[in-house]
């Protein structure tokens, strides 16, 4: 705990110069980046740029190669997801791991029942649980009329909302989010955007995943773009206007698959010109994105 003093300005999460590599695959290097609380930090970048792997690591299913990792300015170690969650590190993944055929309000509690009446007689208290449900999914705009409806009956937006009001509820202080806008459509996405704003309100510190820029710009504070596991870029929303974020991740994915293309044909070819035309694309490729 050597230098934590320097962590004066409200961080809540931090890593500095974090690498994890699997085998000789090098999923990220160096990357540094915080959240500090009220804030929205996207996390932004191409297929297999390393987001999924990062936010793995700060949700305690990897170990850090190397590099630091800080929770409210000490360094922390996590043996599992579970000892992630205890300090308030609550991600909700893509596959959200709820099961369909059960209540809302059996999801929004599972894993978590509350019980009353005392030992040997506690039971789960099942009329509180759904009040709480109701209650909470108000809180975030959401009316649900009978929280004994199944959840796989909610839109794919909805759902991501019970995921976040649920995380809330059980006292996250950093709520990671991996792409939970992708599979869905405008108006869905919107609804989850929504939910990210009020997250905020509250005072967690929101690290949303996306690739899509015009997902990320509306409610992002500060957006922190991987390639190839290494941070690319690093803006606060006054540094950076919509276009430039739009034009750094298309221009740059467009590039690269490009120059992969180019790749592939010049091993197939065995033709050095093709080589050196990819290497360029790359390039540019990456002074785009700089
Ligand atoms: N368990 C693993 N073992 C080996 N390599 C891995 C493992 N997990 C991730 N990788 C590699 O690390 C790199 C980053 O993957 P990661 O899933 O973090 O990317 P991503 O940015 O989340 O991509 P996407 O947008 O497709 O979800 C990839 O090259 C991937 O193949
Ligand atoms: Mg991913």
């Amino acid at each position: 705990m050597s230098d934590t003093a320097t962590l004066t300005d409200g961080r809540l999460l931090e890593v500095r110069d974090l690498s994890k590599y699997f085998g000789n695959v090098i999923a990220l290097q160096d990357v540094s980046m915080f959240v500090r609380p009220g804030e929205v930090t996207c996390l932004l970048g191409d297929n297999g740029a390393g987001k999924s792997t990062l936010i793995k690591t700060l949700s305690g299913v990897h170990k850090p190669s190397a590099g630091e990792y800080l929770f409210e300015g000490e360094l922390v170690e996590f043996n599992s997801p579970r000892e992630a969650l205890a300090m308030g590190i609550a991600t909700v993944y893509q596959d959200l791991a709820m099961i369909p055929l059960m209540s809302i309000w059996r999801n929004f509690f599972l894993g978590s029942e509350p019980t009353k009446g005392v030992p040997p007689i506690r039971r789960f208290d099942i009329d509180h649980a759904k009040d709480v449900t109701r209650e909470e999914m108000a809180k975030m705009g959401i009316d649900i009329r009978d929280p004994d409806q199944p959840v796989g009956t909610l839109s794919g937006g909805e759902r991501q909302s019970v995921a976040i009001a649920r995380a809330v509820y059980f006292g996250a202080r950093v709520l990671i989010l991996d792409e939970p806008t992708a599979s869905l459509g405008v108006k869905q996405a919107g609804v989850v955007l929504k939910y990210i704003l009020q997250a905020k309100k509250r005072g967690i510190g929101v690290i949303f995943i996306t690739h899509n820029p015009h997902h990320a710009y509306p409610v992002g504070d500060h957006f922190v773009i991987l390639r190839r596991g290494q941070v690319s870029g690093d803006y606060t929303k006054e540094e950076i206007p919509l276009e430039q974020l739009v034009s750094m991740m298309a221009g740059g994915a467009d590039l690269e698959a490009l120059s992969h293309e180019l790749q592939s044909a010049a091993v197939e070819e065995h033709d050095e010109a093709l080589a050196a035309l990819a290497h360029d694309v790359e390039e540019v490729g990456g002074d785009h994105r700089e």
